[in-house]
């Protein structure tokens, strides 16, 4: 096992990577700790689950909302949860997301940790503190900024992982190396998708890395002044065209990256497209997609980086160095048109 730790707000989380799941009784008292995941999971690991008090929440972005967080407040009344109640989050980023914001309101506050079950918690959900609820279509409207104690990382959970849920982690590991991290970039153009599934020890290295950038990004710019909005990479065409056309959040992010590296070459001395294209393609991610850019851009005139006429645009200088640029929106609606007629 190996443990990393960061501050937020001057309080410790630690993280336990390449831990195993029992290493969870040294960290609570199993009396004292109330272990949430979803019907996906659970049958799929139960026997991790002995002994511990646990509440079962239907898997699925549709169930990430106010009424799974009522009957997850009734379940916890029934167990008796008091304030030493420590809340454990095991699971995907919808799981992750109730459990911080349930402890965040329940008797004003509890304890809690995360033990992240897909790529996409391990290296972006679970971590920074952000926790929160759709209503109706907007997506993490509710929420909190709070951060867990503890993050314990058990690869094992990932044998059960469908392997679309694989590609669409990837595309966020993609983001982190394509803002921060040139050599993790270089290292994914080598590698595959296939090795990370099979090669434990290059896995653990990866997400070691992954935790590592978005903690740092995070320990510097908690509250999203600064720094933390380059972890927003092809997230602002990307958010517009995943609820447009239906795509999940990593083919919508893949395809917003590839127009974020686009605009790019407008804005930056920025030369590689084409790689970034090649690596997403490589890891199972679309870079093309039939969209009208009349909707696209009424859906980005609504998005909440915009400043009076213009957008606050995560763009890269090159591969590993993300940068934040104000576009005015008459300029990127003139780029998207250009962007869409290229493809
Ligand atoms: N709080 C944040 O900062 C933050 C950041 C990024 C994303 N998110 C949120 O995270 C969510 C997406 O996360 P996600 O992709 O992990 O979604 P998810 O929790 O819905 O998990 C994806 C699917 O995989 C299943 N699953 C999870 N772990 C499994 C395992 N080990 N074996 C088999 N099946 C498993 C789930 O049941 C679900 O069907 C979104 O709601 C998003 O808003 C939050
Ligand atoms: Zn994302």
């Amino acid at each position: 096992m190996n443990k990393l730790q960061y501050k937020f707000s001057g309080k410790a989380t630690t993280y336990y990577l390449d831990a195993d799941f029992s290493y969870l009784e040294k960290l609570v008292d199993k009396d004292h700790a109330v272990i949430i995941t979803d019907s996906n999971i659970f049958p799929k690991h139960q026997k991790k689950f002995g002994g511990w008090n646990t509440i079962v929440i239907n898997a699925g972005e549709c169930f990430k909302v106010q009424a799974t967080v009522d009957s997850v407040i009734e379940q916890l009344i029934s167990l008796g949860a008091d304030r030493k109640t420590v809340l454990i989050g095991v699971g995907g980023g919808v799981v992750t997301d109730i459990t911080g914001y349930v402890a965040a309101i329940y008797m004003r506050g509890l304890s809690f940790g995360f033990v992240p079950s897909t790529i996409l918690a391990m290296v972006d959900a679970a971590i920074g503190g952000k926790n929160g609820i759709d209503v109706g279509v907007f997506k993490n409207l509710v929420g909190t900024i709070r951060q867990p104690a503890f993050l314990l990382y058990d690869l094992s959970l990932l044998k059960s992982l469908p392997k679309e849920q694989w590609i669409g982690g990837f595309a966020e590991v993609i983001k982190h190396a394509c803002i921060k991290d040139a050599a993790l970039f270089k290292e994914l153009e080598k590698n595959k998708l296939s090795l990370y599934q099979k090669d434990k020890t290059a896995l653990n290295r990866l997400i070691r890395r992954n935790v590592t950038i978005k903690s740092t990004v995070v320990e510097k710019d908690e509250f999203e002044h600064g720094e933390r909005r380059l972890l927003n990479f092809g997230h602002t065409l990307g958010h517009a065209i995943e609820n447009l056309y239906e795509l999940s959040h990593g083919e919508a992010i893949s395809i917003g990256m590839v127009a974020a590296c686009m605009i790019s070459e407008e804005y930056t001395d920025f030369k590689d497209t084409s790689r970034v294209i090649t690596t997403l393609k490589k890891y199972g991610l679309p870079t093309l997609a039939e969209f009208d850019p009349k909707a696209v851009m009424n859906v980005l005139r609504m998005d909440k980086k915009k400043v009076k006429d213009s957008m606050n645009y995560v763009l890269l200088n090159k591969i590993g160095q993300g940068v934040v640029k104000t576009i005015p929106i008459v300029q990127l609606e003139k780029l998207v048109q250009s962007i869409i007629t290229a493809r």
